[in-house]
């Protein structure tokens, strides 16, 4: 614990039990679990095992908080919202501290995500007092119809370990704002930033019960069905695997709650024989190298024209050669390692897969056990060609993948073709097929000339079997709406 709390300045942020109706509590077996750092695999600290009996707790102290939460003035929950989203970034380098010691991303890495992450609180800050609803003209002229926005309730968010703090940020934004409160479930590889969030919530002021923060690692799966069967939970967000969240789905049809789910992707990335190269580059870089290719939008397929095919792939190595691997906390490292041994597996056979139907291995394509177990080489293959695994799973990790294509058309089918659909980019200078391509890809979120598209602005999702419901922007809050008609007779 001293060497954690050590590198923190304000080591109180460093909190080892769960949040629950305003007080920190253990499980009530007193079991915890092991958090480990994925780059050195030291202890970093241990957190609670909450069983279903803990998680009912956690789900009354929201139920009972709702009540009045959900009459508090939308102004009152905008000036929390933005309270805690001041306090984040004031402790915006121990946050970043404690995200690397539990996720490995670099430290500068962690910094950008803390930024991002509390950008979702200012965002639904504003958000917060723009509910509107709707007067309707009612067929009968005896009547007058109006909508209403209402919280839904009690929600249960499932938070992923790949961005600890963004992605319950993105979640409890708009929950917060719409009136409505929460049970997170923080990942059970990274619940440190998530319980470091709620130690900011509580000195924000945000009401007891309102944000409550369980951890659980081999218990995981129990809390998971509490969370999505219990008759007071109204709503589940959830962000992780296309399979965990048909899993999830299920579970849920026995209340009928209401779903976002923002799940896997596989997205194809295009360059035109138009395109601006060293743009397409940069972008690149963002989209398939952030956090190790460890991200649902990460580029998977790199579709490049065959004209500027081998110069594409030739700059593309020459960049990743400048790519420094190691210990997130290490001067100058560019990436980190891969969450667990199993991630750094998969991205092996991969690899694998890919050469024995016939890929090129241009850079990387191994290992770094000189590094630790969970370190993978940042991989560039060529000469991918479908019916590959690539072409069918999320790698999540660090291969570039490239295909030639010829023609547009084939471009968008190879694009297509997959039974996924979160992001897409391309790149081209012809604006006549940036409407026409953007259009044809069957995704929830299109990059054109650019390989960065997360924004606390933007709506984020995906169709196909990436899920549905949008979060951030300015739809987010929809998802933690009822809307209900109110007709009033005149006479
Ligand atoms: C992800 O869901 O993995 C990416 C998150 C983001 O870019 O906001």
């Amino acid at each position: 614990m001293a060497g954690m709390a050590s590198k923190l300045r304000d080591a109180s942020l460093l909190k080892t039990s769960c949040y629950v109706n305003g007080s920190w509590v253990g499980a009530a077996s007193g079991k915890t679990f092991a958090v480990e750092n994925p780059s050195t695999l030291a202890h970093v600290e241990s957190c609670p095992e909450f069983d279903a009996e803990d998680t009912e707790l956690a789900i009354q102290a929201a139920h009972a908080a709702f009540k009045s939460y959900k009459k508090t003035p939308a102004r009152t929950r905008a000036r929390w919202l933005r309270k805690w989203n001041d306090l984040m970034l004031e402790n915006l380098d121990d946050l970043a501290v404690i995200t690397t010691s539990e996720n490995g991303k670099p430290l500068a890495d962690s910094v950008t995500e803390v930024k991002y992450a509390a950008s979702f609180y200012e965002w639904f800050s504003e958000e917060a007092t723009r509910i509107y609803g709707d007067t309707i003209q009612a067929s009968n002229p005896a009547c007058r119809i109006m909508t209403l926005k209402e919280p839904i309730g009690v929600c249960g968010l499932i938070a992923p370990w790949n961005f600890p703090a963004a992605m319950i940020t993105r979640k409890v934004g708009p929950a917060l704002a719409a009136g409505c409160t929460v049970v997170i479930k923080a990942p059970a590889e990274a619940p440190l930033t998530a319980l470091a969030l709620a130690e900011l919530a509580h000195r924000a002021g945000i009401p007891a019960g309102v944000v409550n923060v369980i951890t659980a690692l081999d218990n995981t799966v129990t809390v998971g069905k509490v969370l999505t069967t219990h008759p007071i939970i109204k709503k589940v967000s959830f962000t992780g695997s296309t399979g965990v969240g048909k899993l999830l789905m299920n579970q849920c049809s026995s209340t009928l709650k209401k779903l976002s789910f923002e799940l896997g992707g596989n997205a194809p990335f295009i360059v035109f024989d138009d395109a601006d190269l060293d743009l397409a580059l940069k972008g690149l870089i963002a989209s398939k190298f952030r956090l190790s290719g460890q991200t649902c939008v990460c580029a998977n397929r790199i579709l490049v024209h065959r004209s500027v095919y081998d110069k594409f792939v030739q700059m593309v190595v020459d960049a990743v050669k400048q790519f420094k691997v190691g210990d997130g906390f290490g001067e100058g490292i560019t990436h980190g390692p891969l969450i667990h041994g199993r991630a750094a597996q998969k991205v092996g056979e991969h690899v694998k897969d890919a050469m024995s139907k016939g890929a090129k291995l241009l850079h990387g394509g191994e290992p770094l056990p000189a590094l630790g177990p969970n370190f993978f080489g940042i991989t560039v293959l060529a000469d991918m060609k479908p019916g590959m695994r690539i072409c069918e799973e999320e790698t999540f990790g660090p291969i570039a993948a490239f295909f030639a294509f010829d023609t547009e058309q084939e471009a968008i089918e190879l694009a297509n073709d997959t039974e996924v659909g979160l992001a897409g980019y391309f790149f081209s200078k012809d604006s006549s097929r940036c409407w026409r391509v953007a259009e044809a890809l069957e995704v929830g979120m299109v990059g054109v000339n650019v390989g960065a598209i997360s924004d606390p602005a933007a709506p984020f999702g995906g169709i196909k079997q990436s899920g549905f419901g949008r979060e951030g922007g300015k739809y987010g809050i929809d998802d933690y709406l009822t809307l209900k008609m109110v007709m009033t007779g005149v006479e």
